[in-house]
């Protein structure tokens, strides 16, 4: 223990503690001397003295100067290519949007399409992308109508056909004047949104086809009607 302080000690280049001190930091050993010494007294105004000592620990303060270091940094540099727990993202493709620099085209393997996934990337696009957006994606959101450069609709055929891997991309990267959400929203949640936009996209495209057989008898002659509340059923379910 002492021999290890000495270490610690010779490393700040601090000068060895006083006997006197040395002597309190091991005083459980040496209480008994001094009791035959009859020292009580001489013991308890060396424990007083040693007080400060205590305070003025062996260790290095933020930010202070070491000699032991060339660079004379006491708080010493992470070596490169240290990863913080949890935070190794070797999945490019899930972490990026890209495979080999390329948008994907599909999800990503482990990201898995379900209610729960959907509906989670519903609650998170109508917090995060609708103000700007708009709940329908058609980029007439709140934001918009208030001045904000207006996006481009995602029902545009061009971002209709994007790789889906282009949504996650702009939320981590951002694009022109949007900025990016990488702060407020986490890779997951990136893969609901995005899968999210493309129910946005099927909604706003469906055709005749898209309802099975037996039930277009009931569309006759109110089409429109139903295509309405279906958009609007997206937007606000
Ligand atoms: C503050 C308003 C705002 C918010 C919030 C916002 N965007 Fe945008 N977004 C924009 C604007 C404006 C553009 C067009 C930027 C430009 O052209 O300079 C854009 C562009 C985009 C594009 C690219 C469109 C293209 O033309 O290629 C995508 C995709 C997109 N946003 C997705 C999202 C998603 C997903 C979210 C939610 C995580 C989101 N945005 C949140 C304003 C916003």
């Amino acid at each position: 223990m002492a021999h290890a302080l000495n270490i610690v000690r010779a490393a700040r280049g601090a000068a060895p503690p006083e006997v006197g001190c040395a002597s309190g930091r091991t005083r459980q050993g040496r209480t008994s001397r001094f009791a035959l010494m009859g020292g009580l007294l001489l013991a308890g105004g060396l424990l007083a003295g040693c007080r400060q000592d205590m305070h003025d620990a062996p260790r290095y303060e933020a930010l202070e100067e070491s000699d032991f270091f060339a660079d004379k940094r006491a708080m010493r540099p992470i070596p490169e290519g240290t990863v913080a727990r949890g935070n190794l993202r070797e999945d490019d493709v899930y972490y990026t949007g890209k495979r080999d620099g390329e948008i994907i085209q599909e999800l990503p393997a482990q990201v898995k399409v379900d209610k729960a996934l959907l509906d989670r990337g519903q609650q998170r696009f109508n917090i995060y992308c609708a103000p700007c957006h708009s709940p329908l994606g058609d980029g007439n959101g709140t934001v918009v109508q208030r001045g904000y450069k207006r996006p481009a609709s995602y029902h545009d055929p061009r971002l209709r056909n994007m790789g889906i891997g282009y949504f996650y991309d702009v939320i981590t990267n951002g694009f022109g004047q949007m900025p990016d959400y990488t702060a407020q929203v986490a890779p997951a949640d990136r893969w609901a949104i995005a899968a999210y936009i493309r129910v946005l996209q099927r909604s706003q495209a469906g055709t005749i086809e898209d309802v099975p057989a037996d039930h277009r008898g009931e569309l006759d002659g109110k089409a429109p009607a139903a295509e309405a509340s279906h958009g609007g059923g997206a937007a606000h379910d």
